[in-house]
């Protein structure tokens, strides 16, 4: 059920995103609608106001919140305005790229740690919380890794990864996301899991045994399991929450130590439907497991949005409000991340183009770093969130 929450529970109902012209047709009959697109309707209306200019980790921290994004090591390490930036919003930072096995092992015997050394650095130094993503995920392996591991050697494989890059960070990471995205209905495995070389030559049980490995090195970090698409209320969506929640009991059941659950949040403004309560009572069952939830790759993809930029940014400024505003209302969520800070550098330049070829603007600040109107509605989503 809802508690206090600063949205209408009919407007909270249900959220998707359509094109202005449905807004304007929705707006005009929405009185006869139990069930209505609320971020085109509210679109027009919504005025995004925010007092003072605080930035967004000290609204965070003022409720008791964490707020951070990702970035790139190569990126950072040349562009001193994106320094200032992260420095100046985020209170954790995150490696996009450079702790996952294709950055971390240039061969099988070799482990190359200076680019994820530089920003564990980088966060040190800036007085921000570090965070790993990820020891285990189906993707992004080295090209060596098809060649060389296999059923008799991925035991060896997994046990010294895990080992050796949790201890390398032992005491400094504020959270790893041990395992990603290991629940795929659709691969019709066991238990929803997803096909990977893991499952292949370990068994569903290299889960437990990542966390575990995981602990044994770094008592002190949060041991986080992060999945995608779990947000939206379509049956795949439906029944990977499902399974993911099974999941999760299973592990806290045989005592694994897994600390929280993340949810990565890549969202889609004109595509994704909301809704707020399924969403909203799944977190409650992830929280009455007695795990924390932590947002990790917060983005909204405006690649079917019009071309104008001022009526993309309102629209994905809607879709960031609307979204956090049901995910905060969740004492359990404690963490609040962005997939990247500006429009500058942002995975989905590549991964979701515009077909007009304009720069997509996903993120809170543009692409020579202002802060958008996604900014604004991150900034009203913590001032209205409840203290942690
Ligand atoms: C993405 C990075 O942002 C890209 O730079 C890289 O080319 C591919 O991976 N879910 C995840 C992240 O868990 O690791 C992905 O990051 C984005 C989707």
């Amino acid at each position: 059920m809802f508690k206090k929450s600063s949205m209408s529970r009919r407007r909270l109902l249900y959220m998707g995103v359509s094109g202005l012209a449905g807004a304007i047709a929705v707006a005009v009959a929405k009185d006869r609608l139990p069930i209505y697109p609320s971020q085109a309707v509210n679109n027009l209306t919504r005025d995004f106001k925010v007092a003072g200019l605080t930035p967004l980790k000290g609204r965070a921290t003022a409720k008791g919140l964490i707020y951070g994004a990702a970035s790139g090591q190569d990126f950072l390490a040349s562009d001193k305005t994106l320094q200032a930036s992260i420095v100046r919003e985020c209170g954790i930072l995150v490696p996009e790229n450079e702790l996952k096995w294709q950055f971390l092992r240039p061969r099988p015997d070799v482990f190359d740690f200076s680019k994820s050394d530089w920003l564990a650095q980088f966060a040190r130094t800036h007085k921000m919380l570090f965070r790993g993503h990820t020891l285990v995920w189906y993707e992004q392996l080295p090209e060596w890794f098809k060649e060389v591991v296999n059923r008799q050697n991925a035991e060896k494989f997994f046990v010294e990864h895990i080992t050796t890059v949790t201890k390398r960070y032992a005491g400094q990471m504020h959270s790893w996301d041990v395992v990603n995205e290991a629940i795929e209905p659709d691969d019709g495995q066991k238990a929803g899991l997803r096909k990977s070389p893991w499952l292949e030559f370990l068994g569903p049980d290299y889960i437990e045994l990542a966390y575990r490995l995981a602990a044994q090195a770094d008592p002190k970090a949060m041991l986080v399991y992060n999945e995608n698409a779990l947000e939206y209320s379509g049956r795949k969506e439906e029944v990977k929450r499902t399974a993911v929640l099974k999941l999760l009991e299973r592990l806290k059941s045989r005592g694994t130590p897994i600390h929280a659950l993340g949810i990565q949040s890549h969202l889609v403004a004109q595509e994704g439907a909301l809704n707020a309560k399924k969403l909203r009572s799944f977190l409650s069952d992830v929280a009455s497991l007695g795990l924390k939830i932590l947002i990790t790759e917060l983005d909204v993809s405006d690649q079917k949005l019009p071309l104008d930029p001022a009526v993309r940014d309102r629209i994905v400024a809607s879709v960031y409000e609307d979204y956090l505003s049901v995910v905060l209302d969740e004492k359990a969520v404690i963490a609040v991340l962005n997939w990247g800070l500006s429009d500058r550098h942002t995975w989905l330049s590549t991964f979701t183009p515009r077909s007009d070829g304009a720069p997509v603007r996903p993120l809170p600040l543009d692409s020579s770093f202002k802060p958008k109107l996604a900014w604004n509605a991150m900034a009203r989503a913590f001032d209205q969130a409840r203290k942690r």
